[in-house]
């Protein structure tokens, strides 16, 4: 058998304007995980998950690929890995085989409610991973990245990438998203194989080192969020409103690259100037285009977190899921959990996973 696990992510700021081809974010891995466990079978392959269900989904192939007959979406990032590493596969000439997957979330509370950290990419790159081994591929983290972000752009063309890049690399990383319709142009015309050895136009990710003086807090509001939603909503409000819609991205590049020279000279103060500029960023963002990002529990989680002298804001699509807080290491934080209780807000305790591998 094989066994692969890959962290979840959160986002702790660039969210929104990273779906923009270069445009700056920074993501940290988290250490909880998603895993695959594979098994080789014969005739058929099957995915299970207590999370989807107590049946099997099963799926087999025909003329046309890989056809399931189950429709989900966590399922949908699984079969389209599958089916772009059987392309890579035929293009290599290896005989393509059958296998059972197994997959585990830490990345959901007991009740089966997400937290937001990123599952959909998790358990893109746990399988991308799992069919590493299988085929022998022997693919770098950064071919590995890609080929998760071609599967994840079949199923969701406008998504970042950012916590596939997160959850590849692990710790924490500045990433500026690829030009997707660039990257698939480059899957259609060289093969994956040709867009895996390609450069990716506006594809950045570079390490960043954690702060040493600051420790970081997760609140989980409890509700889960919609991002494609939340995307989709802003991509249509887009066209009507270009000038609220460039200011965004100007600021949000602004407080994005403080924040990676803050992290960068390890100043405490400036990370913490940085996260709250990209906190009334997202919220002027939020007033001009009514998304409902800061819902009123991720308002109360931030507000009782700047209250201690903390930095705090939304991660990812915001609209419930999770919110981060930086606060010092020495501070005292009992009074901000105690609020924080009362307000059915669960402090998660996270920590970011290791640094893994060059980029
Ligand atoms: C969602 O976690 C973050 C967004 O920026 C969307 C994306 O990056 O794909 C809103």
């Amino acid at each position: 058998m094989i066994t692969v696990r890959a962290p979840g992510k959160l986002f702790i700021a660039g969210e929104y304007a990273v779906v923009e081809p270069g445009n700056p974010s920074v993501l940290i891995a988290v250490d909880r995980y998603v895993r695959v466990d594979l098994t080789p079978s014969v005739g058929k392959g099957s995915i299970h998950s207590e999370q989807y269900g107590r049946q099997p989904v099963v799926w087999y192939r025909d003329s046309n690929g890989i056809v399931v007959d189950h429709d989900m979406q966590p399922v949908d990032y699984i079969l389209s890995s599958i089916a772009t590493v059987e392309q890579l596969v035929s293009e290599l000439g290896v005989t393509p085989r059958f296998y059972d997957l197994t997959v585990s979330s830490e990345l959901d509370d007991v009740s089966g409610r997400k937290f937001g950290l990123g599952s959909s990419a998790a358990v893109t790159v746990a399988t991308i991973g799992a069919l590493n081994e299988f085929y022998d591929l022997e693919l770098t983290r950064l071919e590995r990245y890609k080929l998760a972000m071609l599967a994840t752009i079949a199923v969701s063309p406008r998504a970042s990438g950012g916590d596939l890049a997160a959850s590849t690399f692990g710790g924490w990383i500045a990433y500026s998203a690829p030009d997707r319709g660039h990257a698939m142009t480059l899957r259609d015309e060289r093969g994956v194989i040709g867009a895996l050895r390609s450069d990716w136009d506006g594809l950045s990710v570079r390490r960043l080192a954690p702060p040493s003086a600051l420790r970081l807090m997760v609140g989980w509001t409890g509700s889960p969020a919609s991002t494609s939603r939340l995307v989709d909503n802003l991509q249509g409000r887009r066209w009507t409103d270009e000038v609220h819609y460039a200011d965004f991205l100007a600021r949000s590049r602004h407080h994005v690259e403080a924040l990676i020279t803050a992290l960068d000279e390890d100043d405490a103060e400036g990370v913490k100037t940085a996260i709250r500029g990209a906190r009334r960023t997202l919220g002027a963002l939020d007033s001009a285009a009514k998304l409902g990002i800061e819902t009123p529990a991720l308002a109360r989680l931030s507000d009782t977190a700047e209250a201690i002298g903390a930095a705090a804001k939304s991660s990812g699509a915001g609209g419930g899921d999770c919110g981060v807080v930086f606060v010092d290491v020495d501070a005292d934080v009992s009074a901000l959990l105690r609020e924080w209780e009362l307000s059915d807000i669960r402090h998660l305790a996270l920590s970011v996973h290791p640094a893994e591998g060059g980029l």
